[in-house]
């Protein structure tokens, strides 16, 4: 089973980035072959139509979209900007929209986390992800996990410290495992 997981925030010290880290080994200690992405690896310009004019679809776009479409789950762990998403992430997603297949969306599972300083966890950035993800046909796993309080989220090791955020972790890559083999 191969997944891949990237943060959609490239900033030195990401709270989103920890959290790709902490699930990295719960993934492969479920079994998972796990490739982490970054976005800073795959720039794109803003969206603008006149550029995809001129240019056609960024050739990141078209190689992070290969890389996705190889793989039986994808998960996305996204900060929370005013209630939605990144402009970085909605970009992304945009723009592997317009390179001629949907492959990156419609082959594997989508997961969605979402760290955030404070106590509600990314809860509307989730949601927005998972609307967007669904209406361009992308199969989205129901559960979704939510890390708050960021600066106590995290033990020296860079693991998840609550028990609580754990098992729900846990249970997201059950559920997702659940979904692979039926
Ligand atoms: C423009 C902007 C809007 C933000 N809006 C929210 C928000 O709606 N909810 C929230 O929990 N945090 C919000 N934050 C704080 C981010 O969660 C915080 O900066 C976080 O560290 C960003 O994720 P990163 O560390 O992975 O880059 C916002 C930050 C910025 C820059």
């Amino acid at each position: 089973m191969k997944i891949a997981i990237f943060a959609g925030s490239t900033r030195t010290g990401s709270i989103n980035g920890k959290l790709v880290n902490a699930l990295h080994p719960l993934l492969v200690e479920a079994g998972f072959e796990v490739t982490v992405l970054s976005l800073s690896d795959y720039e794109m310009p803003l969206y603008d139509g006149d550029w995809e004019e001129a240019n056609g679809a960024p050739e990141t776009a078209k190689a992070l979209a290969a890389v996705l479409s190889q793989q039986d789950a994808v998960y996305v762990v996204s900060p929370e900007y005013n209630g939605s998403l990144p402009p970085l992430l909605k970009n992304t997603i945009d723009w592997m929209t317009r390179i001629g297949t949907m492959d990156q969306y419609h082959n594997p599972i989508w997961l969605i986390a979402s760290c955030t300083p404070g106590p509600m966890a990314g809860i509307m950035v989730m949601r927005q992800i998972q609307y967007i993800l669904t209406r361009i046909g992308t199969q989205v796993l129901q559960f979704q996990l939510g890390v708050g309080n960021a600066a106590t989220a995290f033990d020296e090791n860079g693991r998840l410290a609550r028990d609580f955020e754990k098992d729900l972790a846990d249970k997201v890559i059950m559920n997702l495992k659940k979904r692979l083999k039926s």
